[in-house]
């Protein structure tokens, strides 16, 4: 859990004529500031990550990556400092080409070098992606970059990109390297694409999400709460998605100004409890009738979170389900709460039926836990 730039902030270099919103030393020391008064690091969210677009378009002379001295005057290693002081980690990008996706330098021919150069800055995670390389290089590279990483003797999380260009990924082998990995097209501000990565995830047709589990784990990509392209239910839609996706939650927004009913969806304990469960089992979607969809994960203490979500429509919809036709199957029932309000639903045995009203684009988040 915790924050990433590149949705709200992009490549952003322009710091003459929009200082607080470029990628700079200044940006990341804001955000983390924020998930502190914000009460966002209360909760969890932990991690400030860098994106593409940090660094000068040269390597040093001895082939050192250098932070942009104008934009990073106190380096990276200041920074993280300054994030580390905060009880937060800090995240850095990079990519398994010879350039980033916006041009920078790679890390090929450097792989060594650079997994040293960001230990030593006190680096906590690194996002490898894969823009100007060769994809049937990704296969024995990625593990080679993971290799160098653990050789540093410090623990730092590993998010490749390989499976994002890979047509049909190795995901075991993702999963033996990478802590998360991308594989899916990146999130931007809007409903489309919230949509478009759910269902990816939902038709799950490259066989992937029994692949996650503790330190394993697939990436749809940033929250994007807190932004301009979803209504409040949707803001709503993508939490509980993510939740039962055992997705990574990395918000790229403005902390800075964030409205308060899309920060009350990021804080929201109970979500984020069935975000985080230990099992790290990912869900699955188990219905798709029209609109309206319903997923399962199982969650420790022989329980399960289950999301009803209604993904269109101009008007309420009623869903009316008997609970073994969601798999909730054990003869001594049910006690099902609903998960963002914390409000007692009912008790139930597996042949009653629950009946529930989905505003459009909304969902009905609960967590059944066997009697
Ligand atoms: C592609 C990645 O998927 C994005 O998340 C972002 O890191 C951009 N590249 C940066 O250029």
């Amino acid at each position: 859990m915790g924050w990433l730039s590149w949705e709200r902030f992009r490549c952003n270099i322009d710091c003459v004529n929009d200082p607080d919103n470029c990628i700079s030393e200044n940006l990341y020391k804001a955000m983390a500031d924020e998930l502190v008064k914000g009460g966002y690091k209360d909760v969890g969210y932990e991690y400030v990550n860098i994106d593409d677009c940090w660094p000068l378009v040269n390597r040093d002379a001895k082939g050192f990556l250098v932070a942009d001295p104008k934009r990073f005057p106190s380096g990276i290693k200041a920074l993280a400092d300054y994030v580390h002081s905060k009880g937060l980690k800090l995240g850095i990008y990079g990519d398994f080409g010879t350039k980033t996706c916006g041009g920078y330098p790679g890390s090929k021919f450097y792989m060594e070098q650079d997994a040293n150069t960001f230990a030593s800055w006190g680096i906590d995670s690194l996002k490898l992606d894969g823009c100007y390389s060769r994809i049937e290089d990704m296969p024995f590279g990625y593990p080679i970059m993971e290799f160098y990483l653990n050789q540093t003797g410090r623990p730092i999380l590993y998010s490749c990109s390989w499976p994002a260009y890979t047509a049909t990924p190795d995901y075991k082998a993702i999963a033996n390297s990478c802590n998360i990995w991308r594989n899916y097209d990146d999130i931007q501000d809007s409903w489309d694409s919230v949509s478009g990565i759910v269902e990816f995830y939902g038709a799950n047709k490259l066989n992937f999400s029994h692949i996650a589990g503790p330190g394993r784990f697939n990436d749809p990509d940033m929250l994007i709460i807190g932004n301009f392209g979803l209504s409040h239910n949707q803001q709503r839609y993508q939490m509980a998605m993510w939740a039962i996706m055992a997705s990574p939650l990395y918000m790229s927004n403005d902390l800075r100004r964030m409205p308060e009913e899309s920060k009350a969806i990021l804080l929201n304990k109970n979500v984020i409890a069935i975000n985080q469960d230990p099992l790290g089992v990912q869900g699955n979607r188990i219905i798709k009738q029209g609109d309206i969809e319903v997923w399962t994960r199982p969650l420790q203490g022989n329980s399960v979170g289950v999301l009803f979500s209604c993904i269109g429509g101009a008007t309420t919809a009623q869903v009316k389900l008997a609970l073994t036709n969601i798999g909730l199957t054990n003869p001594s029932g049910y006690n099902l709460t609903e998960v963002f309000e914390g409000r007692f639903v009912g008790i139930f045995k597996p042949n009653e039926s629950l009946s529930i009203s989905i505003d459009p684009y909304d969902v009905f988040l609960v967590k059944a836990a066997q009697l």
